[in-house]
C-alpha cells in the first residue's frame, strides 16, 4: 500500500543580540507565512516545552548565582536536546515549518563567545546531543549592540516590577559591555562561515522595514 508522504518542513532559526526585536520579527513572519497557507509552529530557547521551560527559570532568573560556565552551556544542550526531540523533529517530519527564537548558534555565540569556552565544545555537543540538526536558514539580526542591550535591559526591569514573586529573566543582560561584544563578533564568526546558511539582515530600521527584508530572504532562500 502506498503511504501519503508529508515533506519534511522547514527550519528557520532567528539569532542576535538581546533587543534586536527577534521575537517581533518572527511574530510577524509566521503571520505573513499562515497568511499564505503553511502550517507554523513558533518556539523559542532556552525553553518550548514544558521541561525546558524549567531550566529557562535556572538558566535567566538573576536569583541564580554562580553557575559554572560549563554547566550553564550543559543546560542549554538539555533545553535544546529535549526541544527537537519533543517538538522541532515532529513538527518538521510532519511537513511544518518551525520558527525558533534562538538555537544552537546562540550558545555558540554567549557560551562560546560570551563566556569564552570557544567554539568547538559547542559544536561537539552540537553533535552528539543535538544529531547535528541544521537550520534551514537562520536570520541574523543585526542592530547597533548598545541600543539594542539597553532595550533589552528596560524590557527586563519593567518585566520584574510587573513580576509578583520577583522572578525575572535578566541574568545575561547584567552582563558588561565586553562580553556582549564577544557575543557579537562571535555571532559575525558563525556567518562568515556559514554563509549559505546565516543571512544577516539591517534590523536598525523600523520593525515594518525589517519584516520586509526577511520576508525577501525567505522567499528567495527557501522558495516559499
Ligand atoms: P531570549 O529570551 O531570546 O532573550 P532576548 O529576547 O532578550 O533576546 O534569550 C534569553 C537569554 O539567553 C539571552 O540573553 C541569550 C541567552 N542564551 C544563551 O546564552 N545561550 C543559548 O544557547 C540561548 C538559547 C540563549
Amino acid at each position: 500500500m502506498m503511504r501519503q508522504m508529508s515533506r519534511r518542513g522547514k527550519f528557520i532559526t532567528f539569532e542576535g543580540l538581546d533587543g534586536t526585536g527577534k521575537s517581533t520579527q518572527m511574530r510577524r513572519l509566521a503571520a505573513a507565512l499562515r497568511k499564505s497557507g503553511h502550517e507554523v509552529v513558533e518556539t523559542r530557547e532556552p525553553g518550548g516545552t514544558a521541561t525546558g521551560e524549567k531550566i529557562r527559570k535556572v538558566l535567566l532568573d538573576s536569583e541564580t548565582s554562580a553557575l559554572a560556565p560549563l554547566a550553564e552551556m550543559a543546560l542549554m544542550f538539555a533545553s535544546r536536546a529535549q526541544h527537537i526531540a519533543e517538538v522541532i523533529e515532529p513538527a518538521l517530519a510532519a511537513g511544518s515549518i518551525v520558527l525558533c527564537d534562538r538555537f544552537t548558534d546562540s550558545t555558540e555565540a554567549y557560551q562560546g563567545g560570551g563566556r569564552k569556552l570557544g567554539s568547538p565544545p559547542v559544536r561537539e555537543l552540537h553533535r552528539v546531543l543535538c544529531g547535528d540538526l541544521q537550520p534551514d536558514l537562520t536570520i541574523l539580526l543585526e542592530a547597533n549592540p548598545h541600543v539594542s542591550v539597553s532595550r533589552a535591559r528596560k524590557r527586563n526591569r519593567r518585566a520584574s516590577r510587573a513580576g509578583a514573586r520577583g522572578h525575572d529573566e535578566s541574568r545575561f543582560e547584567q552582563e558588561t559591555r565586553a562580553f556582549f561584544m564577544r557575543v557579537r563578533e562571535s555571532y559575525m564568526a558563525i556567518a562568515k562561515r556559514e554563509p549559505g546558511r546565516v543571512v544577516i539582515v539591517d534590523a536598525r530600521g523600523t520593525p515594518g522595514q525589517t519584516h520586509e527584508r526577511i520576508v525577501e530572504v525567505v522567499r528567495k532562500k527557501l522558495r516559499i
